[in-house]
């Protein structure tokens, strides 16, 4: 058992290189169709296939979810004492014996133009329901990598308090072969929120409740610098070459707007911003042959 003390404090200039000042700006972007293919069953029920639907219990639609335009990615922080290497590679970090409430954390990694990255690397880390990390072995320790999508989901048990911290989970972010992110997940409505000097609110999860346990969802944005009209790091989400048309990534259609794709013509159905992997005959909820 360690002594945590307040050992998450950061060491001065050690991670300022990502830190900066720069205002933060969001545009909703909606991305959530990324999972466009996952999407099908939702949009065959006539849900709106570009908001992220609560996965089981829940009966209400999330917001959609937003992603940072491009000049605010997700803000490093210190790695502190207790990061290991070599931890397991696994989603789920509890099982049946685990102490705690059970906590279900998810998202998507995004590049700078919120193009979702694929195979990206998360390892987290975090203390257990009493505030301990385990130094010794890996509980509460593991990696895991985003799907095509770009989609993460982490099962495990809001993290206990130790002395000179708020709540928090520990993560580092890399794009395949590129650079790491390291940061924290903070909670919203947490009294040492206030008091942490660690703490960055541009890091808090959305939180709910859901039956006995809680879900995070969180979306980083790595400083990857991406085109948007193409997937460079998701190879499994590129098409093949589009087969001509006015359709095109990037673009902003409005609902009733008409394009041609693969020689045939189509109708949008939801204002959106064509992503690859949107192509119109891979999304019935986006768009509808004329
Ligand atoms: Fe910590």
């Amino acid at each position: 058992m360690d002594t945590p003390m307040d050992g998450d404090r950061p060491t001065e200039g050690a991670l300022q290189d990502e830190t900066d000042s720069r205002h933060v700006s969001r545009r909703p972007v909606l991305r959530a169709a990324v999972a466009a293919g996952v999407a099908l069953p939702a949009a065959l029920m006539g849900v709106p296939a570009l908001a992220r639907t609560v996965p089981s219990t829940g009966g209400t639609l999330e917001l959609t979810p937003e992603c940072d335009d491009g000049d605010d990615p997700t803000p490093p922080q210190t790695e502190g004492p207790y990061f290991k290497p070599n931890s397991p590679r696994r989603t789920s970090l509890v099982d049946a014996g685990t102490v705690g409430t059970r906590l279900t954390v998810s998202g998507y990694v995004f590049g700078l133009a919120c193009v979702p990255i694929a195979n990206a690397l998360l390892d987290f880390w975090q203390c257990d329901n009493n505030g301990v990390y385990d130094n010794r072995g890996y509980r509460f320790r593991g990696h895991q990598f985003t799907g095509p999508d770009g989609k993460f989901t982490l099962q495990t048990i809001v993290p206990g308090l130790y002395p000179g911290r708020t709540r928090h989970i520990h993560v580092k972010v890399q794009n395949p072969g590129g650079r790491i992110l390291t940061t924290q997940l903070y909670f919203p409505n947490e009294p040492r929120n206030n008091t942490d000097s660690i703490f960055d609110p541009r890091l808090l999860m959305t939180v709910r409740n859901v039956g006995t346990g809680r879900e995070g969802l969180f979306d980083f944005v790595l400083n990857v610098p991406q085109n948007p009209t193409t997937s460079p790091t998701s190879p499994t989400t590129t098409t093949s070459q589009p087969p001509g048309g006015t359709w095109s990534v990037g673009t902003t259609y409005s609902t009733g707007a008409s394009v041609t794709y693969g020689g045939a013509s189509y109708v949008c159905l939801q204002t959106h911003t064509a992503q690859p992997g949107w192509e119109p005959p891979n999304t019935p909820a986006l768009w509808r042959a004329a």
